[in-house]
């Protein structure tokens, strides 16, 4: 029986797992988090989030808007029973558990309504370009008219701009140095073992091989999701929120 205490303990260790590649992490939320209240239009907006891993982003969006419905979508067993022993008495938070490479996905998400907003953080990267562009145009169906996609990832615009994309990942890499001076969080390898290597966890929903292994790292530049918006059929698309190359891409859907 996998404990709220010990689930929680998981997913802070993640949190700052994830720090370690991102050090600005907790800003990025904060600024995708104000976008769904400015754009949503309403204090109970229904928001998809992509790729959630154990819900930190969901839980801060819960944290800051009680009256959203959140629903959670990842493949991955394990994090998804973090998730949910830890956040899962939570009024308006659900996860479900389906791959977004399989067509079809957005009818597991029950959503009973059009979606006011969708996100995802650190996570559609890892989709191949078709996968992705087939990912983008199944969420234009289910999002409202003026409905938000916010994306917060890190998105190179080295096949476009490659003076730019250089001094991005510099700004980057500055950052890195001054965050850890005191040495780095655990990497996601060690992350990987140490959550297998621990006997509370004995028993608990195995995690998916290639999540754990990180099955990929393929959308990685930023032209190839405003390429697949675009054909998605989203209109405005921009940024919101940027340092370096760590970027939250906003898209409305007309
Ligand atoms: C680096 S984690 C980020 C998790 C979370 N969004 C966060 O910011 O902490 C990437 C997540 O994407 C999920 N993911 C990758 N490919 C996926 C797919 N095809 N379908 C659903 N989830 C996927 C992984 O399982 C993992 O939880």
């Amino acid at each position: 029986m996998l404990t709220f205490d010990v689930a929680t303990r998981w997913i802070d260790r993640w949190d700052r797992q994830q720090e370690g590649y991102l050090p600005d992490r907790e800003e990025r939320f904060t600024a995708l988090i104000d976008a769904v209240e400015a754009g949503a239009g309403r204090p109970d907006p229904l928001v998809i989030d992509l790729g959630c891993g154990p819900g930190s982003l969901s839980a801060r969006l819960l944290d800051r808007l009680p009256q959203a419905r959140v629903v959670a979508v990842d493949a991955d067993p394990l994090l998804l029973s973090l998730g949910e022993a830890a956040y899962g008495h939570r009024d308006g938070l659900r996860f479900v558990h389906r791959d977004l490479r399989e067509p079809g996905w957005t009818e597991a998400l029950g959503l009973g309504r059009p979606a006011d907003a969708a996100v995802s953080t650190t996570a559609l990267h890892w989709l191949p370009e078709p996968d992705l562009r087939a990912v983008y145009a199944e969420l234009a169906t289910v999002l409202r008219p003026g409905g938000l996609f916010l994306n917060g990832d890190h998105m190179s615009s080295e096949d476009t701009t490659p003076a730019l994309a250089r001094l991005e990942r510099a700004l980057h890499e500055s950052e890195e140095r001054r965050r850890f001076a005191a040495g780095r969080p655990e990497d996601w390898r060690q992350w990987w073992d140490a959550i297998a290597a621990d006997p509370d966890l004995a028993g608990i929903a195995s995690p998916n091989p290639a999540t754990a292994a990180h099955h990929g790292s393929e959308s990685l530049h930023l032209s190839t999701h405003v390429e697949a918006l675009r054909a998605a059929g989203f209109a405005e698309i921009g940024m919101l929120w940027q340092r370096g190359d760590n970027r939250l891409l906003c898209a409305v859907r007309p």
